[in-house]
């Protein structure tokens, strides 16, 4: 069995009151294997430990009242310093929040710790999101609560931890990198439903499958995702 290192190279904190919802992320395929290795570790905090009553409510009705419940800052507070630590990047999911993207991955994959506070409810307390080192949506619509945005997060991120995936090459390639979709891919049989896998790829040319991917990779996103190039020609101006 590999050793695992010393320190993992990301700590993620969860802060959520379903910790449950993550058990079969944490310890399936790329995101299981990346724990199991010591590269990512993630710990959990719930706001439901911190609360104050015989109830154990962490919810109130919102001031100046409205649908719904709101998520008390006192008890959240307390389960984000749970799991903070001096310099952890702390991140709230909202559906107000900046778009999800690779770019975002990227970024946040580069930290030492993040911590993902998930709302439920309505919402959360205002004065604890002004904790907050930034807030992201996965995208416009509004989930029952952060937990699945948040693994979604944790997912994108933690294939780009180093050492997580094994080969680098592989995100160069993949779709988004170049602000492009990734080519098509194909495997055996050869020959499938009367579809062939195009010649090209059995060629062992591969000047001519790079040219080919290139191509193929334009024309899908073309086809698929015509604001990807418009947002990729703006961007090299
Ligand atoms: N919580 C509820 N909806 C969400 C969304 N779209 N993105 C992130 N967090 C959320």
């Amino acid at each position: 069995m590999r050793r695992a290192p010393a320190r993992p190279s990301l700590r993620v904190g969860i802060v959520t009151l379903a910790p449950e919802m993550f058990a079969s992320v944490l310890a399936t395929g790329l995101i299981g294997r990346a724990i199991r290795a010591g590269l990512l570790e993630a710990a959990f905090a719930n706001p439901r430990d911190y609360a104050r009553d015989a109830h154990r409510r962490v919810d109130a009705r919102p001031y100046g009242g409205g649908p719904g419940m709101v998520l008390m800052p006192g008890p959240l507070d307390a389960a984000i310093r749970q799991v903070a630590k001096r310099g952890s990047w702390i991140v709230g999911l909202s559906p107000r929040g900046r778009p999800f993207g690779a770019p975002t991955a990227s970024r946040l994959a580069k930290k030492k710790q993040i911590v993902l506070v998930c709302g439920r409810y309505e919402g959360l307390d205002e004065r604890v999101c002004e904790s907050f080192d930034e807030e992201i949506s996965i995208g416009d619509y509004v989930l029952s609560g952060g937990e699945v945005a948040a693994m979604a997060v944790l997912d994108a991120v933690a294939r780009l931890v180093p050492g997580a995936m094994g080969n680098a090459s592989s995100f160069a390639e993949e779709s988004f990198a170049d602000g492009l979709l990734e080519y098509p891919q194909y495997t055996r049989p050869r020959v499938w439903r009367g579809k062939r896998v195009p010649a090209v790829l059995l060629s062992g040319n591969h000047a001519r499958i790079g040219d080919w991917r290139r191509r193929k990779s334009l024309e899908l996103t073309r086809r698929l995702r015509p604001d990807l190039l418009l947002a990729r020609k703006s961007s090299k101006v």
